[in-house]
Protein backbone atom coordinates (compact mmCIF):
# COMPACT_ATOMS: atom_id res chain seq x y z
CA UNK A 1 0.00 0.00 0.00
CA UNK A 2 1.40 3.36 -0.98
CA UNK A 3 1.59 6.38 1.67
CA UNK A 4 -1.83 8.02 0.38
CA UNK A 5 -3.45 4.20 -0.10
CA UNK A 6 -2.74 3.96 3.48
CA UNK A 7 -4.37 6.89 4.59
CA UNK A 8 -7.18 6.52 2.63
CA UNK A 9 -7.09 3.23 3.93
CA UNK A 10 -8.17 4.77 7.00
CA UNK A 11 -11.28 6.53 6.11
CA UNK A 12 -12.55 3.08 5.14
CA UNK A 13 -14.69 0.36 6.89
CA UNK A 14 -12.45 -2.59 5.20
CA UNK A 15 -10.13 -2.62 8.65
CA UNK A 16 -13.34 -4.21 10.60
CA UNK A 17 -12.54 -7.45 8.25
CA UNK A 18 -9.59 -7.72 9.70
CA UNK A 19 -10.36 -7.37 13.32
CA UNK A 20 -10.68 -10.52 15.62
CA UNK A 21 -13.19 -8.29 18.00
CA UNK A 22 -13.12 -11.61 20.63
CA UNK A 23 -9.70 -10.15 21.57
CA UNK A 24 -11.29 -6.59 22.77
CA UNK A 25 -10.91 -5.84 26.21
CA UNK A 26 -14.46 -5.41 25.95
CA UNK A 27 -15.07 -9.11 24.97
CA UNK A 28 -12.26 -10.66 27.08
CA UNK A 29 -14.06 -8.84 30.17
CA UNK A 30 -12.12 -5.91 31.37
CA UNK A 31 -14.07 -3.59 33.03
CA UNK A 32 -15.53 -0.38 30.92
CA UNK A 33 -13.49 2.84 31.50
CA UNK A 34 -15.14 5.28 32.70
CA UNK A 35 -17.30 7.70 30.93
CA UNK A 36 -16.01 10.52 32.07
CA UNK A 37 -12.37 11.24 33.48
CA UNK A 38 -12.17 11.59 37.19
CA UNK A 39 -11.52 15.39 38.22
CA UNK A 40 -9.19 15.89 41.17
CA UNK A 41 -11.35 16.36 44.29
CA UNK A 42 -8.90 19.46 45.33
CA UNK A 43 -10.36 21.19 42.36
CA UNK A 44 -13.29 23.44 42.59
CA UNK A 45 -16.37 23.07 40.73
CA UNK A 46 -19.23 25.01 39.53
CA UNK A 47 -22.69 23.63 39.20
CA UNK A 48 -24.31 24.44 35.77
CA UNK A 49 -28.08 25.74 35.55
CA UNK A 50 -30.46 23.07 35.01
CA UNK A 51 -31.46 22.53 31.32
CA UNK A 52 -34.83 23.16 32.88
CA UNK A 53 -34.29 26.83 33.04
CA UNK A 54 -32.75 26.71 29.70
CA UNK A 55 -36.21 28.24 28.17
CA UNK A 56 -35.80 31.49 29.98
CA UNK A 57 -31.82 31.91 29.01
CA UNK A 58 -31.94 30.63 25.63
CA UNK A 59 -34.89 31.78 22.93
CA UNK A 60 -37.15 29.50 21.06
CA UNK A 61 -35.64 28.82 17.37
CA UNK A 62 -37.04 27.47 14.67
CA UNK A 63 -34.50 24.28 13.41
CA UNK A 64 -35.29 25.64 9.92
CA UNK A 65 -33.88 28.71 10.80
CA UNK A 66 -30.82 27.97 12.63
CA UNK A 67 -30.01 25.01 10.08
CA UNK A 68 -30.46 28.15 7.20
CA UNK A 69 -28.02 30.23 9.09
CA UNK A 70 -25.49 28.39 10.26
CA UNK A 71 -22.35 29.82 9.29
CA UNK A 72 -18.57 29.93 10.46
CA UNK A 73 -18.03 32.81 12.53
CA UNK A 74 -14.27 34.40 12.88
CA UNK A 75 -15.71 37.86 14.05
CA UNK A 76 -16.68 38.25 18.21
CA UNK A 77 -18.10 41.32 19.51
CA UNK A 78 -16.25 40.66 22.81
CA UNK A 79 -19.39 40.79 24.80
CA UNK A 80 -19.77 38.10 27.31
CA UNK A 81 -21.75 35.21 27.53
CA UNK A 82 -23.83 33.94 30.43
CA UNK A 83 -23.54 30.88 32.18
CA UNK A 84 -26.65 29.84 31.20
CA UNK A 85 -25.71 30.38 27.40
CA UNK A 86 -22.46 28.50 28.43
CA UNK A 87 -24.80 25.35 30.06
CA UNK A 88 -26.86 25.74 27.26
CA UNK A 89 -24.19 25.15 24.64
CA UNK A 90 -22.49 22.77 26.75
CA UNK A 91 -25.42 20.53 27.11
CA UNK A 92 -25.94 20.66 23.20
CA UNK A 93 -22.76 19.46 22.61
CA UNK A 94 -22.23 16.48 25.45
CA UNK A 95 -24.98 16.61 27.99
CA UNK A 96 -26.86 13.87 28.91
CA UNK A 97 -30.27 13.34 27.24
CA UNK A 98 -32.04 11.86 30.09
CA UNK A 99 -30.09 13.21 33.45
CA UNK A 100 -32.89 11.45 35.91
CA UNK A 101 -31.70 8.18 34.30
CA UNK A 102 -28.19 6.63 35.58
CA UNK A 103 -26.68 5.52 32.09
CA UNK A 104 -24.21 8.02 31.21
CA UNK A 105 -24.02 6.53 27.91
CA UNK A 106 -27.32 8.81 26.02
CA UNK A 107 -26.14 12.35 24.89
CA UNK A 108 -27.57 15.12 22.83
CA UNK A 109 -25.10 13.76 20.11
CA UNK A 110 -24.74 10.27 19.11
CA UNK A 111 -21.58 8.22 19.72
CA UNK A 112 -20.96 5.03 17.75
CA UNK A 113 -21.84 2.42 20.41
CA UNK A 114 -22.85 5.12 22.33
CA UNK A 115 -18.93 5.05 23.50
CA UNK A 116 -18.43 9.07 23.82
CA UNK A 117 -14.67 9.21 24.33
CA UNK A 118 -14.49 13.02 24.48
CA UNK A 119 -13.94 15.54 27.41
CA UNK A 120 -14.41 19.05 26.53
CA UNK A 121 -12.18 21.59 27.91
CA UNK A 122 -13.12 25.26 27.70
CA UNK A 123 -10.61 28.55 27.79
CA UNK A 124 -12.89 30.87 29.32
CA UNK A 125 -12.68 34.49 28.73
CA UNK A 126 -15.38 36.19 28.59
CA UNK A 127 -18.56 34.37 30.77
CA UNK A 128 -20.56 36.22 33.11
CA UNK A 129 -19.40 35.33 36.75
CA UNK A 130 -16.67 33.10 35.97
CA UNK A 131 -13.03 33.93 35.78
CA UNK A 132 -10.72 33.76 33.01
CA UNK A 133 -9.57 30.31 33.20
CA UNK A 134 -9.11 26.46 31.95
CA UNK A 135 -12.38 25.00 32.58
CA UNK A 136 -13.25 20.87 32.05
CA UNK A 137 -16.72 20.28 31.80
CA UNK A 138 -18.26 16.90 33.79
CA UNK A 139 -21.45 15.97 31.73
CA UNK A 140 -22.14 13.35 34.41
CA UNK A 141 -22.62 15.74 36.92
CA UNK A 142 -23.71 18.88 34.57
CA UNK A 143 -20.45 20.62 36.15
CA UNK A 144 -17.75 22.33 35.30
CA UNK A 145 -14.37 21.58 37.26
CA UNK A 146 -11.70 24.62 37.22
CA UNK A 147 -8.45 23.14 35.83
CA UNK A 148 -6.49 26.30 36.01
CA UNK A 149 -6.81 29.78 36.08
CA UNK A 150 -5.00 31.68 33.21
CA UNK A 151 -1.50 33.25 33.55
CA UNK A 152 -0.52 36.14 31.72
CA UNK A 153 0.63 35.02 28.18
CA UNK A 154 -1.65 32.33 28.12
CA UNK A 155 -3.48 34.13 24.84
CA UNK A 156 -0.41 34.60 23.22
CA UNK A 157 0.14 30.76 23.74
CA UNK A 158 -3.44 29.67 22.69
CA UNK A 159 -3.08 31.62 19.67
CA UNK A 160 0.50 29.63 18.70
CA UNK A 161 -1.38 26.69 19.36
CA UNK A 162 -3.84 27.42 16.55
CA UNK A 163 -0.94 28.63 14.04
CA UNK A 164 -1.67 32.37 14.86
CA UNK A 165 -5.73 31.65 13.91
CA UNK A 166 -5.76 35.11 16.11
CA UNK A 167 -9.73 35.16 16.10
CA UNK A 168 -9.57 31.69 17.97
CA UNK A 169 -8.01 33.68 21.01
CA UNK A 170 -10.42 36.85 20.51
CA UNK A 171 -13.50 34.48 20.92
CA UNK A 172 -15.12 34.06 24.56
CA UNK A 173 -14.83 30.68 25.01
CA UNK A 174 -12.55 28.04 23.12
CA UNK A 175 -14.20 24.86 23.12
CA UNK A 176 -11.75 22.04 22.63
CA UNK A 177 -12.57 18.63 22.61
CA UNK A 178 -10.16 15.57 23.37
CA UNK A 179 -10.60 11.92 22.92
CA UNK A 180 -9.90 9.18 25.67
CA UNK A 181 -8.83 6.51 22.45
CA UNK A 182 -9.48 3.64 24.64
CA UNK A 183 -13.13 3.99 25.57
CA UNK A 184 -13.83 3.77 21.73
CA UNK A 185 -11.12 1.13 21.38
CA UNK A 186 -12.21 -0.93 24.24
CA UNK A 187 -14.38 -2.10 22.37
CA UNK A 188 -13.91 -1.58 18.64
CA UNK A 189 -9.81 -2.01 18.76
CA UNK A 190 -8.54 -0.64 15.69
CA UNK A 191 -12.01 0.20 14.05
CA UNK A 192 -12.32 2.76 17.01
CA UNK A 193 -9.79 5.41 15.32
CA UNK A 194 -12.39 6.17 12.31
CA UNK A 195 -15.31 6.49 14.55
CA UNK A 196 -14.39 8.76 16.84
CA UNK A 197 -13.79 11.38 14.33
CA UNK A 198 -17.21 10.99 12.94
CA UNK A 199 -18.47 11.32 16.44
CA UNK A 200 -16.68 14.63 16.59
CA UNK A 201 -18.45 16.16 13.51
CA UNK A 202 -21.68 15.60 15.45
CA UNK A 203 -20.56 17.40 18.64
CA UNK A 204 -19.32 20.36 16.60
CA UNK A 205 -22.51 20.62 14.18
CA UNK A 206 -24.93 20.89 17.32
CA UNK A 207 -22.45 23.96 18.64
CA UNK A 208 -23.32 25.63 15.47
CA UNK A 209 -26.76 25.44 15.91
CA UNK A 210 -26.61 25.99 18.93
CA UNK A 211 -25.01 29.26 18.58
CA UNK A 212 -27.28 30.21 16.44
CA UNK A 213 -29.98 29.72 18.60
CA UNK A 214 -28.30 32.55 21.42
CA UNK A 215 -26.57 35.11 18.65
CA UNK A 216 -23.60 33.61 19.25
CA UNK A 217 -21.13 31.79 16.94
CA UNK A 218 -18.44 29.47 16.46
CA UNK A 219 -15.88 28.31 13.73
CA UNK A 220 -14.55 24.55 13.49
CA UNK A 221 -10.90 24.60 14.16
CA UNK A 222 -8.92 21.20 12.96
CA UNK A 223 -5.61 22.98 12.20
CA UNK A 224 -3.88 23.39 15.44
CA UNK A 225 -0.19 22.48 16.70
CA UNK A 226 -0.97 18.76 18.41
CA UNK A 227 1.70 18.94 21.03
CA UNK A 228 1.01 23.04 21.95
CA UNK A 229 -2.58 22.54 22.40
CA UNK A 230 -2.10 19.12 24.43
CA UNK A 231 0.46 20.75 26.52
CA UNK A 232 -1.76 23.96 27.14
CA UNK A 233 -5.01 21.39 28.16
CA UNK A 234 -2.24 19.56 30.33
CA UNK A 235 -3.03 16.09 28.69
CA UNK A 236 -0.73 13.50 28.14
CA UNK A 237 -1.39 13.75 24.55
CA UNK A 238 -1.12 9.68 24.53
CA UNK A 239 -4.00 8.31 26.11
CA UNK A 240 -5.75 11.79 25.83
CA UNK A 241 -5.70 14.23 23.07
CA UNK A 242 -6.89 17.04 21.19
CA UNK A 243 -8.99 16.27 17.99
CA UNK A 244 -10.88 19.33 17.33
CA UNK A 245 -11.70 22.80 18.84
CA UNK A 246 -14.32 25.75 18.02
CA UNK A 247 -14.02 29.27 19.32
CA UNK A 248 -17.36 30.74 20.67
CA UNK A 249 -18.45 34.61 20.83
CA UNK A 250 -21.05 36.85 19.97
CA UNK A 251 -21.53 37.39 16.72
CA UNK A 252 -19.97 41.14 15.51
CA UNK A 253 -21.96 41.09 12.59
CA UNK A 254 -23.74 39.65 10.42
CA UNK A 255 -22.84 41.07 7.58
CA UNK A 256 -18.59 40.59 6.86
CA UNK A 257 -15.65 39.24 7.87
CA UNK A 258 -16.73 35.98 7.93
CA UNK A 259 -15.15 34.40 5.05
CA UNK A 260 -16.32 30.79 3.24
C1 LIG B 1 -13.29 19.67 9.82
C2 LIG B 1 -13.22 21.15 9.67
C3 LIG B 1 -12.04 21.83 9.91
C4 LIG B 1 -11.97 23.21 9.80
N1 LIG B 1 -10.83 23.87 10.18
C5 LIG B 1 -10.79 25.21 10.09
C6 LIG B 1 -9.64 25.91 10.55
O1 LIG B 1 -8.68 25.35 11.05
N2 LIG B 1 -9.64 27.27 10.42
C7 LIG B 1 -10.71 27.96 9.92
O2 LIG B 1 -10.65 29.18 9.84
N3 LIG B 1 -11.83 27.30 9.48
C8 LIG B 1 -11.89 25.97 9.57
N4 LIG B 1 -13.02 25.30 9.23
C9 LIG B 1 -14.20 26.05 8.74
C10 LIG B 1 -14.36 25.94 7.22
O3 LIG B 1 -13.39 26.76 6.59
C11 LIG B 1 -15.78 26.36 6.82
O4 LIG B 1 -16.70 25.42 7.34
C12 LIG B 1 -15.93 26.42 5.33
O5 LIG B 1 -15.16 27.49 4.78
C13 LIG B 1 -17.38 26.61 4.90
O6 LIG B 1 -17.91 27.78 5.50
P1 LIG B 1 -19.22 27.71 6.39
O7 LIG B 1 -18.92 26.89 7.61
O8 LIG B 1 -19.52 29.14 6.75
O9 LIG B 1 -20.30 27.07 5.58
C14 LIG B 1 -13.10 23.93 9.35
C15 LIG B 1 -14.30 23.24 9.10
C16 LIG B 1 -14.36 21.88 9.27
C17 LIG B 1 -15.67 21.17 9.06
Amino acid sequence: MDDISLYRYFLKDSIRKNIDFRSSDQHRGVPVPPAQEPADPSLPRIDLPDIRSFSKAVPEMDLKAAIAGRKSRRRFSGAPLTLEELAFLLWATQGRREPARPTPHFRTVPSAGARHSFETYLYIQQVETLAMGLYRYLPLSHQLVVQATLKAGSRKELSDAVFGQHFVADSSVVFVWTTVAYRMEWRYLQAAHRVILLDAGHVCQNLYLACEAIGAGTCAIAAYDQEAMDALLQVDGEEQFTVYLAPVGRVKSSASGDRG
